[in-house]
């Protein structure tokens, strides 16, 4: 070995053994958080009285500083790969929580396959996350995104690492979450706070709700407009079946469905096999959850693809009967709707519009 590369040698091995010291200095101190103090405030967000109740795990209650914390995270590029994107990237609040895109596109700028959902009431979902439902509850979701190539495309193990080292997580971690030492920042507790932002992205403020209430009225054009959609007794409009599988007052029954989007000879032929890609049962194929319409003037385009540009692309996909396969829904039918039905279920989807959610500073940009 040359003079010059030995000394670099002895150079680097210093190094290497400064470096680490310091780096178990940080992890190991074991209580060093242990001065913060720790008195979390449940947090009881309101919930209109005709909403299903909001279930939370027993093991994540809602607090001002768990949902603190999951609001950071939830806008931070923290945790993606180059540190270029964060969840709010694909579900930004000023689109009714999704991304305007027909489908979204990760760091790495690969397009995925699939289209942004709206995170607008999704603390209901009982029966499933995602267009397919493979996610059972917000708390497995939430560990999804972070790995998945085409979105924030990174480790757990990174992520972890960089929050551990920020000047204020840990902090954030130790108020939410009692924690005693920044060791103990993990993907759980990360996901749990996410999870506790997610579920007070709450929509029950519209027009729609006023009504309900007592509040307010519709007008000539919106009350049409909900009778198609609601097939209400007595009235002589045909009936748009909407309700079946949108139904209010969250406006989706929280099931699956073939709505007739895909064209399939056979039930094997699905492009994008939706819910039967997940529970492997042929009869699922080509399924996927109905989404809330609440917001969905916001949320164009369309459909698990976004292929849908518009509204009325969707009105008349409906009022056509759809592309044939085999288990496509009865409901999707020749519905008989007239130009002013359609404008009138147009009206009527307008007052399920609702941006309060904006001005709650829980959910803000931080
Ligand atoms: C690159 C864009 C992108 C990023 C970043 C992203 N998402 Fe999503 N999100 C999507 C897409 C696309 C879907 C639908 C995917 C599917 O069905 O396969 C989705 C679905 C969801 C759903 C399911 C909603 C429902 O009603 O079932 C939740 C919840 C969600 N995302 C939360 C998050 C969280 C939390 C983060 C950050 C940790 C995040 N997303 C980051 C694009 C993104
Ligand atoms: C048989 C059940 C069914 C009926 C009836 C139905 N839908 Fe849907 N709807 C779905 C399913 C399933 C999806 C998602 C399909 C997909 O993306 O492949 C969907 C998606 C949508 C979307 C896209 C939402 C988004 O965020 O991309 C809109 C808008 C919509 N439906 C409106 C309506 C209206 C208006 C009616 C009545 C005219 C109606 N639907 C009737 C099942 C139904």
């Amino acid at each position: 070995m040359k003079p010059f590369s030995f000394f670099a040698f002895i150079l680097a091995v210093a190094c290497t053994i400064l470096a680490t010291s310091c780096g178990d200095d940080d992890v190991t101190a074991g209580n060093e958080l242990e001065t913060i103090p720790y008195n979390p405030k449940p947090y009881l967000p309101e919930i209109p009285a005709y909403f299903p109740k909001l279930t939370t795990p027993d093991d994540n209650p809602l607090t001002e500083e768990g949902i603190n914390l999951g609001r950071h995270l939830f806008f931070d590029n923290i945790l993606s790969g180059d540190n270029t994107m964060s969840c709010s990237s694909c579900h930004d609040p000023q689109k009714g929580f999704a991304d305007g895109k027909a489908v979204s596109t990760g760091i790495d700028g690969i397009a995925g396959r699939r289209s942004s959902m709206s995170l607008v009431n999704v603390g209901f979902t009982k029966n499933g996350m995602f267009w397919d439902g493979r996610a059972a509850q917000l708390e497995d979701q939430a560990l999804l995104p972070v790995t998945d190539p085409i979105e924030l495309h990174t480790t757990w193990t990174d992520v972890e690492a960089r929050l551990r080292s920020h000047t204020d997580y840990p902090t954030r971690f130790r108020k939410a979450f009692g924690i005693k030492s920044k060791s103990e920042i993990s993907k759980e507790l990360a996901a749990k706070a996410l999870s506790q932002y997610q579920r007070i992205i709450l929509s029950g403020n519209s027009k729609y709700d006023r009504i309900k209430q007592g509040l307010d009225k519709y007008d000539d054009l919106e009350l049409i407009g909900f009778s198609l959609y609601t097939d209400l007794e007595g009235s002589d409009l045909p009936d748009a079946e909407c309700h079946h599988c949108h139904q209010l007052d969250l406006a989706t029954a929280d099931d699956y469905f073939n709505n007739g989007l895909q064209e399939a000879a056979s039930l094997n032929d699905f492009k994008d096999l939706g819910r039967g890609g997940f529970t492997k049962q042929l009869a699922d194929n080509g399924k996927m959850r109905a989404p809330t319409l609440r917001n969905v003037m916001l949320t164009a385009p369309y459909m698990h693809d976004g292929s849908l540009k518009t509204i009325d692309d969707v009105l008349n996909h409906y009022n056509s009967k759809g592309k044939t396969s085999p288990n496509k829904d009865p409901l999707i039918r020749d519905l008989g709707l007239t130009p002013f039905h359609k404008k009138a279920l147009i009206a009527f989807l307008h007052t399920l519009t609702d941006t309060s959610y904006l001005t709650n500073p829980l959910l803000k940009k931080p």
